[in-house]
């Protein structure tokens, strides 16, 4: 058992080391997250089992547009439970890993560019500055009358469904199932991964589309690719390396070793 043990640990550290140097030496990074990255904040991924009230609801039976016409009350409430509860949740050493990354590449006149499907606004209170939030964010609502965004709401709202101040139902700013992307988002994922040589995808499943692609069109650019995640994905094998752990253990790893950056 022993000397697998040994293989496994010298197999990772040479992994490492390639991904440092990869990055290191990259003119235009996209690093993609998924759930995983915020675990260790404490918040619940999408495919774990969920907690409670709500242990008996998955998220795709809630989070699409047919559920909150049906029940509005139960979708706003539910939202709001997992707005208050990423409020007080911190950033963990990985947001604040890519965070640094980015200042240190952009400082060095590279390109980072932040792709995330995460809705809980982690990475932007971590520092990181060019994030693109593919699904939206949880902390801000729309009025389902006009449109109009919101981002100073209480907390949390004190009736549900919340009404907006134009007299329409409010609803989380985040994309359902069956829903569009962000045209803004999808465009700036999609110069960027057109322009990257170096893909990253941390902590996500790769099982919800257009994000799971994404490993896809970077490559047909030319770009490296690495995921990063606890275990294997239906993804791994189109990646060009893999490393296995928790992200706020390696991120801050190779934030040292590729830009000489602690956090
Ligand atoms: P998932 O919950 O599907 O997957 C989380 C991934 O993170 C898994 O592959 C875990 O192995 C990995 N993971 C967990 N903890 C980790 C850690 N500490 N370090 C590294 N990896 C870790 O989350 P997503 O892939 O983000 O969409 O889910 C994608 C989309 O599906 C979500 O944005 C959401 C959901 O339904 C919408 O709501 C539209």
């Amino acid at each position: 058992m022993q000397p697998l043990l040994i293989h496994a640990g010298v197999a990772m550290a040479a992994a490492m080391h390639e991904v440092a140097d990869l990055l290191a030496n990259a003119k235009h990074v996209v690093v993609m997250t998924g759930a995983g990255v915020s675990a260790e904040s404490g918040i619940p991924t999408f495919r774990d089992a969920l907690e409670g009230l709500w242990s008996t609801y998955s998220p795709q039976q809630l989070a699409t547009p047919e559920a909150f016409a049906r029940d509005p009350e139960l979708v706003s409430r539910w939202y709001d439970e997992r707005r208050m509860a990423v409020l007080k949740c911190k950033p963990n050493p990985g947001h604040y890993a890519l965070a640094k990354m980015e200042s240190s590449m952009s400082a060095a006149g590279r390109e980072f560019t932040l792709l995330t499907q995460n809705v809980d606004g982690l990475h932007v209170r971590a520092g990181s500055e060019r994030v693109v939030e593919l699904h939206g964010s949880l902390t801000t609502w729309r009025c389902t009358e006009t449109g109009r965004t919101y981002r100073d709401l209480p907390e949390p709202f004190d009736e549900y469904p919340p009404v907006s101040e134009d007299g329409g139902l409010l609803r989380p700013g985040v994309v359902w199932f069956g829903e569009a992307l962000p045209a803004t988002a999808m465009r700036a994922a999609t110069m960027a991964l057109r322009e990257c040589d170096l893909y990253v995808a941390v902590g996500t499943s790769g099982v919800v589309y257009p994000a799971a692609g994404f490993v896809h069109e970077a490559a047909r650019s030319g770009a490296k690719t690495v995921e990063v995640n606890l275990e294997d994905t239906p993804l791994t094998q189109d990646f060009g390396v893999t490393l296995r752990g928790k992200s706020g253990d390696l991120l801050p790893e190779l934030a040292q070793e590729s830009c000489g950056v602690s956090l």
